[in-house]
């Protein structure tokens, strides 16, 4: 049975005040689509007053401190996410392992200090362009995959209903790119043996979404591939005009 279809919004380093209104419209459109989880990932700031503004609405972090609490200047907690109104987080951004240098080992960190804290995460793999032009992408992704999954008492009991994955080639954020049809199709094939390998028949539930220059006008094609569950959704998500098309394209695929 197809997984029901997951479309997160991450607005990155945008949204200021008066972009909440932005946010209720989404929410408010998002009503509209009850087959599928409609989710935006806002900057830290303004998580408490987006989920004001949404009610009822998922309003989620681009990122989470693995330590509960301590002496980490700058970083926020699972606790203080989920105290500001978020129930959910992106881990493992490839702008994040990029810029922030975070491994593989840090991601899992993360992720699981998350989901034991209750909130659903969204765990981000990808390849950048040189690993795809030399053929390594389907290993390169599998690996960091497997050295990225949660594990643990505490996270596993999670799994699958707070987990979803996101394939994000490198370079198809926010270049208007993407990989082919196929292309995609055996990378989340490759990612569903994966997560099998590590979780058994959990695993086979856990959404695997697809990121990277997702728009209204490629949305439908993406989401008719098997083993993808969605999408995380970056340029297009900012405007409730350019988001909810892509929502509608994943209401119409499930
Ligand atoms: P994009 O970003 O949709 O702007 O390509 C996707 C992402 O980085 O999550």
């Amino acid at each position: 049975m197809a997984l029901k279809k997951l479309v997160a919004g991450n607005w990155k380093m945008n949204g200021l005040s008066a972009d909440l209104a932005e946010v209720k419209a989404i929410a408010d459109a998002a009503r509209g689509y009850p087959r599928v989880d409609v989710a935006l990932c806002v900057p830290a700031v303004l998580i408490e007053r987006a989920a004001r503004a949404a009610p009822g609405f998922a309003i989620g972090a681009q990122d989470v401190h693995e330590a509960t609490s301590g002496a980490h200047t700058g970083c926020v907690s699972a606790a203080m996410l989920l105290d500001a109104g978020a129930s959910l987080t992106i881990v493992g951004h490839s702008e994040r392992r990029e810029a922030q240098r975070e491994s593989d080992a840090e991601v899992r960190a993360k992720a699981e200090a998350a989901l034991v804290a209750g909130l659903k995460v969204i765990l981000c793999v990808g390849e950048a362009l040189d690993v795809r032009e030399a053929g390594n992408a389907v290993e390169t992704v599998q690996a960091q995959l497997d050295a990225s999954l949660p594990h643990g008492p505490g996270a596993a009991a999670h799994i699958p209903d707070d987990l979803a994955i996101a394939y994000e080639p490198i370079w198809a954020i926010g270049t208007g790119r993407i990989p082919t049809i196929d292309a995609i199709a055996e990378m989340h094939a490759a990612l569903r043996l994966r997560l099998a390998a590590a979780y058994g028949d959990a695993g086979g539930r856990v959404p695997i979404l697809y990121g990277g220059s997702v728009k209204a006008s490629n949305a439908a094609e993406i989401f008719s591939v098997p083993n993808v569950d969605g999408a995380l959704v970056g340029g297009a998500s900012l405007k409730a005009a350019d988001f909810m098309p892509i929502v509608a394209a994943a209401a119409s695929a499930t």
